[in-house]
């Protein structure tokens, strides 16, 4: 049966740019999305940058442009970064969009008369310079347990502790330096826990993952509290309808920007927004997210389209951070690595599929350790996969016309790579990409094993052998051309390669059929081996 999915990649903010723990998220949805397309599925892959907020506002003031070019020039410098690494968006957009305004009203509305919001005052940390409302994050001071100078919002870098930023001695604002001032001003809260029943019902019912879901239940425990979705001018964002210099926060439209990107794509491409949005909607919506946005994808985010009777997500899958040799990214340590600076230096197709290796369906961390990524690359790609083509190429093209012979050879072991055609699928199915990395690499062990024993290049050194040479590096070719299908979700651009050289598209999972009486083009490399120079090259210019 085909199926109807639209997927999703968290939208990165608009005042940063893309790194390589943010890589993380999008080569595991594109490897997934490309998958999906490929078993025959009708798949939407869209995202968009997260526009809003107070620091994409002062970061356009400190650069002496509007928020408006400031998001139109990061925009550029995104895409370009993830079309380098071939994540195929159908669709990237801005939050800042009429679509995505119109929706956050809808669905705010919708939810205001249903009886789920509410307003209430708070005060808050002011900037009596600025006159404008301080973020945590932009209140400086001295840490009230250990005394550190310049300490950020709510904890402290110097000694680990956490406080509120009311406790900071000696505060200022990040903003001006004035000294801060607390200040009155009504807000608006989405009741979350009138969704307490529906949402602990829809955390069970195995739309996220187990340890996710355990993970909820401690949140459930300590009471679903009244979420701020408001904030006052000045604000880059949406104004709140009916509620004149009040904001919506942007976390409240950052979500509803996947909705919108989507709406932006369905008008372009003829494709019906509403068969995918409304509640018995039998087609598939999946969001991929960082395990650091679970509460706003879980809670939040399921609540709000409830209240708006909105379908619900169909899946949350969640993944965990990167570590960079087994440490936290940072700058000082030359680990910060941005997706321009590898991609300055090495192959996008080594990141996508050391990646690969690296992730499964769980929340665990991943590590790119450098030496390990130098040393892989070179063993399974290089080593294994590529060496099987570049090995039984030449006879082919030289002595033989480039034509493959019109039997297989070893049609039992043809069969055992066949054979393990669901298994991969089902891997990459569930996101256990790091199973079907290693089972697609055993074969390619299989393969050049095979290779080895018949000894092809031995047996073309006497005369009358020319029909069983062919045989066997024709042989060679079929299995190479199975695990090219089976990699593709991954190497896109090295199967794209191969597909030249073989003379042969692997559009479709089912193209496992072998080739026979088939005429192949000169080979040219595939890959080259990871130079250890350029792996340090993009420590030295993180
Ligand atoms: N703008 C929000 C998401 C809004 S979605 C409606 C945001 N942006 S982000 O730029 O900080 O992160 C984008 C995605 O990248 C998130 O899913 C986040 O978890 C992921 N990652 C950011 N740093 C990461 C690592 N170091 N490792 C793995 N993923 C990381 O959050
Ligand atoms: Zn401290």
């Amino acid at each position: 049966m085909q199926r109807k999915i639209l997927v999703t990649s968290a939208l990165p903010y608009a005042n940063g740019s893309i790194h390589l723990g943010h890589m993380v998220e999008y080569i595991q949805t594109d490897i997934w999305v490309r998958f999906q397309k490929m078993r025959g599925h009708e798949c939407h892959y869209v995202c968009a940058d997260d526009a809003h907020g107070t620091p994409i506002m002062l970061r356009a003031q400190s650069e002496g442009i509007s928020p408006e070019e400031l998001i139109a020039k990061t925009s550029e410098e995104h895409q370009a970064d993830f079309a380098d690494f071939s994540i195929d968006f159908n669709n990237f957009y801005t939050t800042h969009s009429e679509e995505n305004k119109a929706l956050a009203e809808q669905i705010y509305l919708a939810n205001r008369d249903a009886g789920h919001i509410t307003t209430r005052t708070i005060s808050q940390a002011y900037d009596p310079e600025k006159e404008m409302f301080l973020p945590d994050r932009f209140i400086k001071g001295e840490c009230p347990k250990c005394g550190a100078d310049d300490q950020y919002g709510d904890n402290c870098e110097a000694c680990g502790a956490t406080y509120d930023p009311t406790d900071l001695i000696n505060p200022v604002s990040a903003v001006s330096g004035a000294t801060p001032i607390t200040k009155d001003s009504e807000h608006h809260f989405f009741k979350l826990a009138d969704f307490e029943q529906q949402l602990k019902a829809w955390t069970k019912a195995g739309h996220i993952q187990k340890e996710v879901s355990h993970k909820l239940d401690e949140w459930f425990e300590g009471g679903l509290r009244e979420w701020d979705i408001s904030r006052d001018a000045p604000y880059f964002g949406f104004e709140i309808p009916g509620a004149p210099n009040k904001f919506f926060y942007v976390w409240l439209d950052a979500p509803i920007g996947y909705l919108a990107s989507f709406k932006n794509y369905c008008a372009h491409e003829n494709i019906d927004f509403n068969e995918f949005m409304n509640p018995d909607s039998k087609t598939e919506m999946v969001h991929f997210i960082g395990k650091d946005i679970i509460y706003f994808h879980a809670l939040f985010w399921p609540a709000m389209l409830e209240g708006a009777s909105f379908r619900l997500p169909t899946n949350i899958f969640a993944h965990g951070f990167l570590t960079v040799d087994g440490k936290k990214m940072s700058k000082s340590r030359g680990t910060f690595i941005k997706a321009r600076t590898y991609l300055d230096n090495l192959n996008p197709e080594y990141l996508r599929y050391y990646y690969a290796a690296k992730l499964g369906s769980s929340i665990d961390d991943i590590d790119l350790n450098l030496e390990d990524f130098q040393q892989r690359i070179n063993s399974d790609l290089v080593g294994k996969f590529v060496n099987i083509a570049s090995r039984c190429a030449g006879y082919i093209t030289k002595k033989c016309d480039g034509l493959l012979s019109a039997e297989l050879e070893n049609p039992e072991l043809f069969a055992e790579f066949v054979d393990q055609s669901e298994t991969i699928a089902n891997y990459y199915e569930n996101r256990e990409y790091g199973q079907a990395m290693k089972t697609i690499m055993t074969l390619a062990d299989k393969a050049n094993q095979y290779i080895d024993e018949m000894k092809p290049w031995a047996l073309a050194k006497e005369e009358g052998n020319e029909q069983q040479v062919q045989a066997v590096y024709s042989m060679g070719i079929n299995l190479f051309r199975l695990l090219a299908i089976y990699l593709k979700p991954v190497l896109p651009k090295t199967v794209e390669q191969a597909e030249k050289f073989l003379n042969s598209e692997l559009l479709q999972w089912q193209e496992i059929k072998a080739l026979s009486n088939h005429t192949i083009n000169k080979f040219k490399p595939l890959l080259t081996r990871v130079e250890q120079q350029r792996v340090l090259q993009i420590q030295s210019d993180a």
